[in-house]
């Protein structure tokens, strides 16, 4: 084989090798899971603000309806985090899986907090919302702080 032949062929071999791995990564971004499980947390962090926004509103209606959508997500969250669906690009900690336990707790408190929100929005109890709302918004941070990198 002539030399020039040679560097053809290993550059066909690399482009080609480049070209059918790219897709199939690219796909494992952009679905699955982890992507998923991603859309959904940023959902919590919209219905989260709209929360916020409602209690300056005393828009109580939106209040219970955003902290019942965050509540479906609440009873459905375990289900969205299979062993292995940590690394990049997922923000997921290897904790879940190593004190699942804590994990289901911390996502416990999550579906308890959310579910006394709308029970305090329900009663338009304002002081009570408020105090709910603070509580959800802490077992939000607190999942995060042991269970997100
Ligand atoms: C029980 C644990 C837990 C609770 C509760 C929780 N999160 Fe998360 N959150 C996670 C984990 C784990 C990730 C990382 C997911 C991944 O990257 O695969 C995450 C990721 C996120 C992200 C980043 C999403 C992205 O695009 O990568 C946002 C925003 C977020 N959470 C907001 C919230 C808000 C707001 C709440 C509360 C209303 C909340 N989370 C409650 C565990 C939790």
């Amino acid at each position: 084989m002539k030399i020039k032949n040679v560097i053809f062929y290993i550059s066909f071999l690399l482009i080609s090798s480049v070209v059918s791995l790219k897709p199939l990564l690219a796909n494992e971004d952009a679905k699955g899971v982890v992507k998923e499980r991603m859309a959904n947390f940023k959902m919590s962090k919209k219905m989260m603000q709209t929360i916020h926004k409602s209690i300056q509103n005393e828009d109580f209606v939106t209040i219970e309806k955003s902290a019942t959508t965050l509540h479906k997500w609440s009873k459905e969250m375990i289900k969205y985090f299979p062993e292995g669906s940590d690394g990049a690009p997922s923000e997921a900690s290897a904790n879940i899986w190593l004190d699942p336990d804590g994990f289901k707790k911390a996502v416990n408190n999550f579906e308890l907090a959310s579910l006394k929100l709308i029970n305090n929005s329900k009663e338009k109890d304002f002081d009570k919302t408020v105090d709910s709302f603070r509580s959800l918004a802490g077992t939000c941070k607190g999942c995060h702080q042991k269970f997100r990198n």
